[in-house]
């Protein structure tokens, strides 16, 4: 069967702004978040407290936090480290997500650390954050491929998927960052989980749709009892230290073939195409999402 409500996690402004060359205005951002928030996304992840030479688009995370007092909506933000923690508690974030790999390419192009040292990394982020009260997410990268080591074994992931909720995680997001996966991978390796004690009530998806499975992986997800799923308004987004990853999911396609299965998320889809339509005339180029191109014959 098939849920009948999805919580949408919309990474827009975090990861489908980082990949972006030219720096988006800080009172762009956030009126963008605004208006996501106001479409009805009940989480918007907000911004990465990571080094500012890493992802120069996000620099400004100082100044973008305080901006959003009053919007009615979870606003997670990406922290890589303890001093990414110090940072976000410092202006009262209430909701961290720390970013872990399962391939070893990965984690040295994205942390400059092995997967044992990030895990060793997050182990204190998670504890110090939980002690604060605070929701912890972990996200997972190249759960199923990776673009220098091919595909990823099912045993793999779920090796690294225990070791990083087992530091405390409430929820793990799964990661396909380069869009390889297809629904046969998706279900076989939420099946694994499940026989590892890893319930579907704990995960999030998070697909990049490079090949176009997106949408079919998020529906081989629900099928398994996932209820979590991860997507970036208009489609945008990509990670800057994996060469191949394109946009994520877009919400906007998500929420039309929620609408259409009668599954409720909330998000008013006309809001949504409009603010995703503001979006891409701020970055200067068409939405790729096709729901949006449809809706609003961009
Ligand atoms: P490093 O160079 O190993 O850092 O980078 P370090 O620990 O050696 O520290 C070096 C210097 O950086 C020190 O300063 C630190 O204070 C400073 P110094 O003493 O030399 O003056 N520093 C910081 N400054 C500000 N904020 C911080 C911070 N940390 C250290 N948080 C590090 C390690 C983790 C910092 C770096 O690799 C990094 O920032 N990586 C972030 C990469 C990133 O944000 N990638 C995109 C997000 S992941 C993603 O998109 C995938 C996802 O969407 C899921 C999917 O699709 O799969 C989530
Ligand atoms: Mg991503």
């Amino acid at each position: 069967g098939l849920p009948t409500h999805v919580r949408i996690h919309e990474v827009g402004p975090r990861d489908g702004l980082q990949n972006e060359k030219t720096v988006v205005p800080v009172e762009v951002k956030a009126e963008f978040i605004r208006r996501l928030a106001a479409a009805g996304l009940s989480t918007v992840e907000t911004t990465s407290f990571v080094h500012p030479k890493w992802v120069p688009q996000l620099a400004d995370a100082e100044q973008l936090v305080p901006m959003l007092d009053g919007v009615e909506a979870r606003l997670p933000v990406l922290v890589p480290n303890r001093r990414g923690l110090e940072r976000a508690l410092a202006l009262g974030v209430r909701e961290i997500a720390v970013f872990g790999s399962v391939t070893e390419s990965f984690a040295k192009a994205n942390l400059n650390r092995t997967v044992d040292e990030s895990l060793e990394m997050f182990a204190p982020v998670v504890a110090e954050a939980k002690e604060a009260g605070l929701r912890v997410r972990g996200y997972l990268s190249m759960c199923f491929g990776d673009p220098w080591e091919g595909a990823v074994p099912i045993a793999r992931t779920v090796d690294v998927s225990r070791r990083l909720l087992g530091l405390g995680c409430d929820e793990l997001s799964l990661g396909d960052t380069i869009g390889v996966a297809t629904p046969g991978h998706v279900t076989a390796l939420l099946a694994a989980l499940g026989e590892a004690g890893v319930g579907a009530e704990r995960l999030a998806v998070h697909f990049h749709d490079t090949y176009g499975q997106a949408l079919a992986n998020t529906l081989a997800a629900l099928r398994h009892g996932v209820t979590t799923v991860d997507a970036s308004a208009g489609g945008l987004g990509g990670c800057p230290y994996a060469k191949s990853a394109t946009g994520n999911l877009a919400t906007e396609d998500l929420v039309w073939m929620l609408d259409g299965l009668g599954i409720t998320t909330g998000v008013d889809l006309g809001r949504l195409t409009a603010t995703s339509v503001w979006m891409a005339g701020h970055l200067g180029r068409p939405s790729p999402s096709r729901t949006v191109r449809a809706l609003s014959h961009q």
